[in-house]
């Protein structure tokens, strides 16, 4: 890690387009990039690849030391991998997005993981790095300098998802998505911004506007340390 390296939390709901902004935000300040839900996504992938079943949460603990999860922090290189398998895109598909809650939910899964994510941020090349999720402004890093809630209302969210999924039906992913951060936000709350988080409602902005928003809230902040 570089002495003055600088961490940016960034938490909202599903949709809320976080992950494609954090992105792009890191890719313009020449960041690392660190997706924290897609390190549950290979949790929940792994799970059912072994059989397990994702409600036994105790075997899954249990089994957490031969999870090998590899993540590119590199916004320009992302890749998801679980040992030697690339999962990048296999953890995306519909058998995972219906599970991967009831593997985040169990409190030694989340300690786990959360100790991953503080090495990688530690140990990241860049001397800034994004992180965005669910606990980042609360419970990963709530000392980080930047700490943003990035939200939209939500039919904007339903409408941006749906879009992204074409191929399916537009009800279907409003009521898997209400589903999704209704049981996410039963362990932690990433609808409220806490305090010291400065929150960006994207509702009415288009993607670039969006991203220069966080773009202006990291220099506010950044400049005031
Ligand atoms: O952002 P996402 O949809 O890829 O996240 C996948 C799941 O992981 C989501 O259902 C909530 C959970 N999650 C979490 O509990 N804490 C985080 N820091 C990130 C994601």
């Amino acid at each position: 890690m570089s002495v003055s390296q600088i961490f940016v939390a960034i938490d909202g709901p599903a949709g809320s387009g976080k992950s494609s902004i954090s992105k792009a935000a890191a890719e313009r300040l020449g960041y690392n990039y660190l997706d924290t839900g897609a390190a549950y996504r290979a949790l929940a992938w792994w799970v059912l690849e072994r059989g397990m079943p994702t409600a036994d949460s105790d075997t899954i603990v249990d089994a957490l030391p031969d999870w090998d999860y590899n993540i590119g922090v590199d916004p320009d290189n992302y890749y998801v991998a679980v040992g030697e398998t690339d999962v990048t895109n296999a953890i995306r598909e519909p058998r995972v997005t219906s599970v991967v809650s009831s593997v985040a939910r169990v409190p030694k899964i989340r300690e786990h993981v959360n100790a991953l994510f503080r090495d990688i941020m530690r140990s990241a090349p860049q001397h800034g790095i994004i992180v965005e999720g669910r606990d980042i402004t609360t419970v990963v890093a709530p000392d980080a300098p930047v700490r943003i809630l990035l939200t939209a209302s939500e039919e904007v969210r339903m409408a941006r998802r749906s879009a992204e999924l074409a191929n399916e039906k537009a009800t279907e992913v409003a009521d898997q998505l209400r589903k999704r951060d209704a049981a996410d936000s039963r362990v932690v709350d990433f609808m409220t911004a806490a305090d010291g988080v400065v929150t960006v409602d994207s509702t009415t902005l288009t993607f670039d506007q969006t991203v220069d928003a966080v773009l202006d809230v990291i220099e506010q902040q950044t400049s005031r340390t």
